[in-house]
This record gives C-alpha cells, structure tokens and sequence, in this order.
C-alpha cells in the first residue's frame, strides 16, 4: 500500500515538516544535518549543518554558526542559498530554495545562544575562525577547551563568534523513491499573498 503523501500535495507538505520537526528534535533523524549551499557564480560550496529549528507558519529553517566562516561573506553578498536533505529509510529527498538572514548580537542570537549547551558551545571558543591556514594539524583549541575545561562565564566569549543563520523558503521540491514509480512534486510559495504558507503553484514533475 502506498503512504497518503504518495500522490497528494497537502499530505506531502504535511509529512515534509513532520519531518523537518522531527529533526530539530531528534538526534538520529536523517533530515537533522542538510546540507546548505551557497556562494555566487563562480564559486559554490556546500557543507553539513544541524536544524536548530523549523517553523511552517514562517516557512523558516534556521541553523547556527560562527560569524566568521566564508559562508557568511558569501550569504552577505548573495543572500540566496539551498538546503538538501535526504532520508535513506523514508527514501524522502526534499531541497530547499531560501533567503538567509545572518543574525548577529541581537534577540534572535541571544534566544538561541541561551539554549546552546556546554559542549556545543566549544565551537564558538576558537581563536582563529574557522578556515584559517595553520601550520599544524589542531582543532583550534587550547588543550583545556578542547577538553571542556571550561566554565560556563568563560563559555559566554563564544557568544561573541555565534549567528543565527535564518533561511525564510522560497520553494520546496520533495521527490519519494518507489518501487511501483517514483513520484516528484515541487511547491512555490507566494511572496505578496495574504498567507506565509500560501502556495502560488504545486507542480507534478517526472522524477
Ligand atoms: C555533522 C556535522 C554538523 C555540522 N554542523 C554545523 C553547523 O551547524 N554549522 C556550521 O556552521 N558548520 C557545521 N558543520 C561544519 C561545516 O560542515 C563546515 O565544515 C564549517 O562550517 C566550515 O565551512 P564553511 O565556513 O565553508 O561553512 C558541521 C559538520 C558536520 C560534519
């Protein structure tokens, strides 16, 4: 028997952030590290992320990093990126088309900072930002950080380094891998319609 989002749009949709939601929340979940691609013409590059948060009413996806990483010299001077994501036991694949804001020392960032564990906030402790040449293989850390001697006063100097990085979805395509036939659908929203989740065209398309 073939799932109800086999061939229906508002099924799929709904299983598309079920699964997005899920993510955020559980560690093993396989849409839980996309990969975001961003960059200009000549100079493209994708990398994995963790899903720190979804919220279908603001068809947001959201994500942390460090301020300075190349991505976010990259999304300042083209803001617009993708997110690829691919479940091998659900066979879902779904890639996201989005607009990012990068978030820097304002509510947005504190929020999400507040709620960064001990360990995660590691990151965010290193010297040199990440993509800095060295001259020795290392993590970047002193020896304490890198064994999390660290306090959580001290922890607070990553909230220096740490972004939000906000990705507001322009358009959603879902592909199901099938025995009995593949099937692929592709979900634009509209930008000036009454409703964040309006779509302004659901489209079939030959897998
Ligand atoms: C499982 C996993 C999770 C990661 N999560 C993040 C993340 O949430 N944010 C991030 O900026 N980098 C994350 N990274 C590291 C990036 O993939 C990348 O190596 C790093 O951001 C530096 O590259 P960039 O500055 O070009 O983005 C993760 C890597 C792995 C393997």
């Amino acid at each position: 028997m073939q799932p109800a989002y086999y061939e229906n749009f508002d099924e799929i949709i709904k299983k598309i952030w079920l699964m997005l939601d899920d993510a955020v929340k559980n560690r093993s979940s396989q849409f839980r590290i996309p990969t975001f691609i961003c960059g200009n013409q000549n100079d493209l590059d994708g990398r994995i992320v963790v899903l720190r948060k979804s919220k279908q009413q603001e068809r947001l996806l959201q994500f942390h990093s460090d301020i300075r990483s190349d991505k976010i010299l990259k999304l300042k001077s083209n803001n617009k990126a993708a997110m690829l994501f691919y479940d091998k036991d659900e066979k879902i694949q779904v890639r996201a088309k989005v607009e990012c804001v990068v978030n820097h020392k304002n509510e947005i960032t504190k929020e999400s900072w507040i709620n960064t564990g001990h360990i995660s906030r590691k990151c965010y402790l290193v010297d040199s930002g990440p993509g800095t040449e060295s001259e020795n293989p290392t993590s970047g850390l002193r020896p304490e950080l890198d064994n999390f001697d660290y306090t959580h006063e001290e922890s607070e100097k990553g909230y220096e380094n740490f972004t939000v990085i906000q990705c507001k979805i322009n358009s959603l395509e879902w592909l199901y891998l099938a025995a009995k036939g593949h099937r692929r659908a592709k979900f634009e929203y509209g930008d000036n319609l009454g409703s964040e989740t309006t779509f302004i065209k659901k489209t079939w398309l030959i897998p």
